[in-house]
């Protein structure tokens, strides 16, 4: 008899746990060891020391390849940028070209940036959501990084066109899958090569650990990121793998109720006098709207405002609401908002204005209420 796959909210509760047994432990334990005893002749699967390997990073490394419907599981970092900075080092030869979002994490940007000045890569930004533009820039390239929608601009790219495009040109892709979580999108369906995460926000979700992780179905290339770890050293903490894969567990309805939230808070924030500009997926008028309907399964929570009166408004938005965190990061089980132009860092064509808003698990009137007043005061 064939089994029906398990539905991911099924999969993120039941897998990843050690095996059943009367007297074991139900969820993966926390192992504090930089050793364990040795095989007489190691194989090159063989964990004898904490940093080839540790048993607590096995369930959050499997649950999460499931997730992606890699087959085969992650490979957690100690942080999302040490998974960046593994995918970066895999793909991008020296030399090589990325083609990268001009609306990306800006740290993506200024790793890439430092690679060219190190290394010698070239890197060229483009507009995601613009194909036709991006197709022209792959002559050549080694890499086409995707953020989609991209942080903090919320543009959606056309996934299958631009992986089809890359992979003619002989060009890798990776795609950051933070903002949609693979709940809402999985771009090794798409044909990515590799996909990188932020654990630290959705998949975590409370805001209290920094880790990441690398997914591919391509057998080489996830040799290559586990070698990188093991040499470069970015493995997570035992005890940050533990509260990731615990946040895990209540992924999908985090994800339900927070994507909910924030497709009702953009309707009421597009017809509130003193926004300019809302962004979200889930708006018809938006942008990326037909894109994220094709080829996700929601709009995600992480929505933008452009507020009336410029940064110095926009500022006070933030300062005036008591609900919502005035705080960096995204995807915590809290609401949090920021004015992404205070850091000096962010590229210069994301509005002065801009607001930047993370939806979490509260009650929605609860945010509303909060918001409109931080707005119409
Ligand atoms: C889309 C995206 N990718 C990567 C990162 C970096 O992850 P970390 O802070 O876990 O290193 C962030 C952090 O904000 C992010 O928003």
């Amino acid at each position: 008899m064939t089994q029906k796959p398990l539905a991911a909210a099924t999969t993120l509760v039941h897998a990843g746990r050690p095996p059943r047994g009367p007297g074991m432990p139900v969820n993966t334990p926390v192992h504090l060891q930089s050793i364990q005893y040795s095989a007489d002749s190691p194989g090159p699967g063989d964990s004898f020391y904490g940093r080839y390997g540790n048993p607590s990073w096995d369930g959050l490394e499997e649950v999460l390849g499931r997730l992606e419907g890699a087959e085969v599981p992650a490979v957690a970092f100690s942080s999302g940028m040490a998974a960046i900075s593994a995918a970066l080092t895999a793909l991008l030869p020296p030399g090589g070209t990325v083609v990268l979002p001009r609306h990306a994490y800006l740290s993506t940007i200024a790793m890439a940036l430092d690679l060219a000045q190190k290394q010698g890569v070239s890197v060229v930004q483009v507009d995601i959501a613009d194909t036709a533009a991006v197709v022209a820039e792959l002559d050549g390239a080694a890499l086409l990084w995707i953020e989609s929608p991209t942080n903090p601009m919320l543009e959606v790219a056309d996934l299958p066109a631009l992986v089809q495009a890359a992979h003619a040109a002989g060009a890798k892709v990776v795609a950051d899958n933070t903002f949609a979580t693979p709940l809402v999108m999985q771009p090794l369906t798409h044909g990515v090569d590799a996909v990188v995460h932020s654990v630290t926000k959705y998949l975590a979700g409370h805001s209290d650990v920094v880790i990441g992780a690398v997914v591919t179905r391509d057998d080489q290339l996830r040799q290559t990121i586990l070698a990188h770890r093991t040499l470069y050293g970015a493995i997570p903490g035992p005890m940050e793998a533990y509260l990731a894969l615990r946040g895990m567990r209540t992924l999908a309805l985090r994800v339900e109720r927070s994507q909910e939230s924030a497709a009702e808070l953009a309707r009421r924030l597009a017809e509130h006098p003193a926004v300019r500009e809302v962004r979200h997926p889930s708006l018809p008028g938006d942008p990326g709207h037909e894109r994220a309907r094709a080829q996700m399964s929601g709009f995600g929570s992480i929505l933008g405002i452009r507020v009336r009166g410029g940064a110095e408004a926009a500022d006070a938005v933030v300062q005036r609401t008591s609900l919502w965190l005035p705080a960096t990061s995204l995807g915590g089980v809290e609401s949090s908002l920021e004015r992404r132009r205070r850091l000096g860092a962010e590229t210069t064509t994301v509005p002065v204005d801009y607001i930047r808003l993370s939806v979490g698990i509260e009650d929605v009137e609860d945010l509303w209420t909060d918001l409109e007043a931080a707005l119409g005061a």
